[in-house]
């Protein structure tokens, strides 16, 4: 990056090319997306065993399936015969088995190779060699978090500490017993940008009195650009009148059954490296996850968590799905607002930060240093 002199409230932000360009998001995906820790599926899409979903994680396809012993397991979605895909649906259930499509190998759901035409004639063929390639896996906050890397990083301290360095401790979050809550409302978003304007734009609360009319009317301090890192472990105030995390403000559910006396009225957003952000409200918690798929597209799927009781009722969670989904809707069009520009000339030397998107200025450095580090764990 050319040194570029600025007065000490700006710093720079990363040069156009780095939302652009293939070969950087290349080497996002191999030093970043298939190396940590990456929040794959809502576990309880996953019903019964035999059911699976598929997900890109970095360039690879990955296939979450229940066991019969009910255990979530990943691997890659590759047939180890030809190398066919093996699942070529998002999401779906089988009874016993995964099969090939083209010559018709078969494995159980725990990975292993059970069958394949005239396997007699092949004494030789060690089935245990060609079952599955089985990935990490760990189930947190109900859901299934893979890693790609043969040594995956420390969970505790990738995504356990980005929740303790907001909250303050990483067992606040337990009070929102998010495991347990059921899925009231999912909504995907195909966001035409680089998944860093998108990071970048969850970062920081400069924009919300520009685009965000709704969240500031509900957290009236954001309307002061401070982002939800300057409350770490206190959280966003409701405004006065508001009753609830709601598009309009009004009543809300109950609150969920452990929030403590600070986190009532109050709103919480972590971001956790690499691709996740939560949004934490008495009553609800919003869960994103995003896929990248290209240097200027990423899909979002964002879960809105409600408790279980509430979602059996069938009770009317329209009006708090709407608050955030206006809002992710504002934030995305700001990022495709951004994409193309990023390969302009006028870009070519990066942007400035101001102030309070000043630790925005960490995650740079961040992406950098991983981008700079040795590539150790693909062949
Ligand atoms: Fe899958 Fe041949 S490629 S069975
Ligand atoms: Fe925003």
């Amino acid at each position: 990056m050319t040194a570029v002199s600025l007065p000490p409230s700006l710093i720079p932000t990363l040069p156009g090319r780095y939302y652009t360009d293939p070969e950087i998001f290349a080497r996002e995906q191999s030093r970043i997306f298939e190396t940590m820790w990456f929040c794959a599926v809502r576990s309880s899409d996953l019903p019964n065993p035999g059911s699976f979903r598929t997900v890109r994680i970095g360039r690879e396809s990955v296939l979450v399936a229940r066991g019969r012993d009910g255990a979530l397991r990943a691997f890659l979605n590759i047939c180890r015969h030809r190398g066919a895909t093996l699942c070529t649906e998002d999401s779906g259930e089988v009874k016993r088995a995964f099969q090939c499509a083209y010559h018709a190998w078969t494995y159980g759901l725990d990975g292993k190779l059970v069958a394949a035409p005239n396997l007699t004639k092949m004494p030789d063929l060690d089935r245990t060699e060609y079952g599955l390639v089985g990935l990490h896996l760990r189930e947190w906050l109900g859901y299934a978090w893979v890693c790609l890397a043969d040594e995956p990083p420390s969970f505790e301290e990738d995504v356990l500490g980005a929740v303790s360095e907001r909250l303050g401790t990483a067992a606040a979050i337990d009070a929102y017993e998010i495991g347990d809550l059921a899925v009231g409302k999912r909504i995907t978003y195909d966001v035409r940008a680089n998944w860093k304007l998108i990071v970048e734009n969850f970062m920081e609360c400069y924009h919300c009195a520009t685009i965000h009319p709704e969240l500031t009317e509900v957290l009236p301090e954001f309307a002061d650009g401070y982002a939800a890192q300057y409350y770490v472990g206190h959280g966003a105030e409701f405004g006065s009148e508001i009753r609830g995390f709601t598009v309009d403000g009004g009543e809300g559910f109950a609150n969920l059954p452990g929030i403590t006396n600070e986190q009532d009225r109050r709103y919480y957003a972590i971001t956790i490296r690499p691709q996740v952000f939560v949004n934490l409200v008495p009553d609800h918690i919003i869960f994103h996850r995003m896929y990248p798929l290209a240097a200027d597209r990423t899909v979002v799927e964002c879960d809105w968590l409600y408790s279980a009781e509430v979602v059996a009722s069938g009770r009317d969670v329209s009006r708090s799905v709407e608050l955030f989904h206006r809002v992710n809707l504002q934030d995305f069009d700001a990022c495709e607002r951004c994409q193309p520009s990023m390969s302009s000339r006028a870009y070519a030397r990066g942007g400035v930060l101001v102030p309070s998107e000043h630790h925005i200025g960490a995650f740079h450095d961040w992406v950098t240093t991983k981008l700079s580090a040795p590539d150790s764990q693909r062949p």
